[in-house]
């Protein structure tokens, strides 16, 4: 199982004064340390986190890939060409939400898709694309063409009856195992917890996690390295 940090509220936190503390480099420094496979950044259109310098900065002083989570814009697209990230993940972006709320439409949003995405042919760059656990969903990214698909938790994680969080649980599950067979990766993530992460790892089909909010909470309390290496512990139970 690979397992991303996504460091974005370290960068909240600085935007919170505009200053340079807590420093985005010095905690995507302590995601390698952990030894955690990758590090998760959204440059979002209204930068309320990550700056473009952030990215610089992380990509010119860490060893272990970053992965990229991007809107489909002309924009964001040039950066992450002149970047060349290991890996972007298309995410749906509206300025008006707290966090990505739901999954890219690609049934909705195909043509225009695929071809905005056509310019990350040859750059060796990995697609991922976020997703709601839904099988139109997952059919329409294979074929777009991505070489991942990220299956939104976030309606599992909002989930509180233990009804509620089977339906979750079983939708989350049987995209991961549509995913595979379609010859797909499958990541997870958004809302995942140290309360709510076991089921979600004892899905075998899911590749990767992606999980920020709850450990840069946690974080506050404990540092930002036993944060981490908690998780890491829950994600390596297998
Ligand atoms: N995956 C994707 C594609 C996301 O957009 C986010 C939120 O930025 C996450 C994972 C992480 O979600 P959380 O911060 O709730 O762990």
């Amino acid at each position: 199982m690979l397992f991303n940090v996504n460091i974005d509220h370290v960068a909240t936190l600085r935007e919170a004064r505009g200053g340079i503390e807590p420093s985005v480099l010095d905690a995507a420094l302590i995601v390698e340390k952990c030894g955690c496979d990758a590090i998760t950044v959204h440059l979002r259109e209204d930068r309320r986190h990550i700056q473009d310098d952030d990215l610089f900065t992380i990509m010119k002083s860490v060893n272990i890939p970053i992965n990229l989570e991007m809107a489909l814009s002309e924009e964001i697209i040039d950066i992450a060409l002149k970047l060349k990230p290991k890996q972007i993940t298309i995410v749906p972006e509206r300025r008006e939400e707290l966090t990505t709320e739901g999954g890219f439409d690609i049934v909705r949003y195909f043509d225009k898709a695929t071809s905005m995405l056509s310019v990350f042919a040859e750059t060796g760059i990995l697609l991922s694309l976020f997703i709601d656990p839904d099988e139109d969903q997952i059919s329409a990214s294979k074929a777009a063409g991505v070489d991942i698909i990220e299956i939104h938790t976030g309606e599992y994680s909002n989930s509180s009856t233990s009804d509620a969080i089977s339906f979750e649980l079983n939708r989350i599950s049987k995209a991961a195992i549509k995913g595979k067979e379609l010859d797909l990766q499958v990541a997870a993530g958004h809302g995942l917890n140290y309360s709510n992460i076991a089921p979600i790892v004892k899905i075998l089909e899911i590749e990767e996690l992606n999980i920020g909010h709850s450990i840069i909470s946690r974080s506050v309390f404990v540092g930002l390295e036993r944060a981490i290496l908690e998780m890491k512990k829950l994600v390596e139970v297998l």
